[in-house]
């Protein structure tokens, strides 16, 4: 797999939960595709599913029935270890509350996905923990621990975690729910940077003006996926 050709594809796609009031079917045969290089807002209601899709996606849960082939390769037919090899070198995650951990310092925080990953060898860890914290322009605070940083910045070195093991695709789940407007195009001009490296890059958003930094907008509603044609986006859907 590379970065070139790395694609998602969902082809009928269900996900259900059972709850106290009954079956709650979430998405409804789901037919998906995001090209290797895209850059994908990923709107919808709350409770409408969208951290469930990205869940999917991004190999943390699984649908009830339907096919997930993530670089061609169908994920149904893979062991638990296999999934978690391919989740450590091929997505990394960026959440709305940063998910940082709270005790330990930037550099450790951006070691612990390194230790997952078998091609990385230990000698290497500082030099890329350099690379991606001068990516993010945080060099200066490799020692900090992450509640003495602003939130901005937290989200930052969370975007560095995601991409310290050079994954095809990021994956973001609110990146900017918690951050003010400044902070929020850092972040934006950060994740369009890595996609114009050619990552794949996924954001579900409530914010038109995050949607406005992706080339193609979707919407969940009622359990199905549509595409958005709005104008403002870079590129046509
Ligand atoms: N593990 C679970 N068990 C039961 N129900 C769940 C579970 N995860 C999600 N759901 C239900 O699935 C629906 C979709 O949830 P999801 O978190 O995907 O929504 P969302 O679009 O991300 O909403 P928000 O914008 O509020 O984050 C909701 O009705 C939720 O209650
Ligand atoms: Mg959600």
């Amino acid at each position: 797999m590379s970065m070139s050709n790395c694609v998602i594809e969902l082809k009928g796609l269900n996900r259900s939960f059972i709850n106290g009031a009954g079956e709650n079917h979430v998405l409804k045969q789901i037919d998906f595709s995001v090209n290797s290089g895209d850059m994908v807002a990923i709107l919808g209601q709350s409770g409408s599913g969208k951290s469930t899709l990205l869940s999917i996606m991004g190999l943390l849960d699984k649908a009830d029935s339907g096919q997930y082939l993530l670089c061609g390769q169908d994920v149904s037919t893979l062991s638990t270890y296999q999934l978690s090899q391919l989740r450590n070198g091929h997505i990394g995650w960026v959440f709305q509350n940063f998910n940082l951990i709270a005790d330990m310092t930037v550099t450790e925080n951006l070691t612990v996905p390194l230790r997952f990953n078998q091609s990385v060898n230990r000698v290497d860890y500082e030099a890329k923990i350099d690379e991606v914290l001068s990516k993010i322009g945080l060099d200066d605070k490799k020692s900090f621990f992450p509640a003495e940083l602003s939130g901005g910045q937290q989200q930052r070195v969370a975007i560095a975690r995601a991409l310290i093991c050079q994954p095809d695709i990021i994956l973001c789940d609110e990146p900017t729910g918690n951050l003010d407007s400044a902070n929020s195009d850092n972040v934006m001009e950060l994740l369009s940077g890595l996609n114009q490296e050619g990552r794949t890059v996924l954001i579900i958003t409530h914010d038109p003006a995050v949607a406005a930094y992706c080339h193609k907008a979707y919407k969940i509603c009622d359990g199905e996926i549509q595409a958005i044609l709005q104008q403002g986006f870079k590129h046509a859907v």
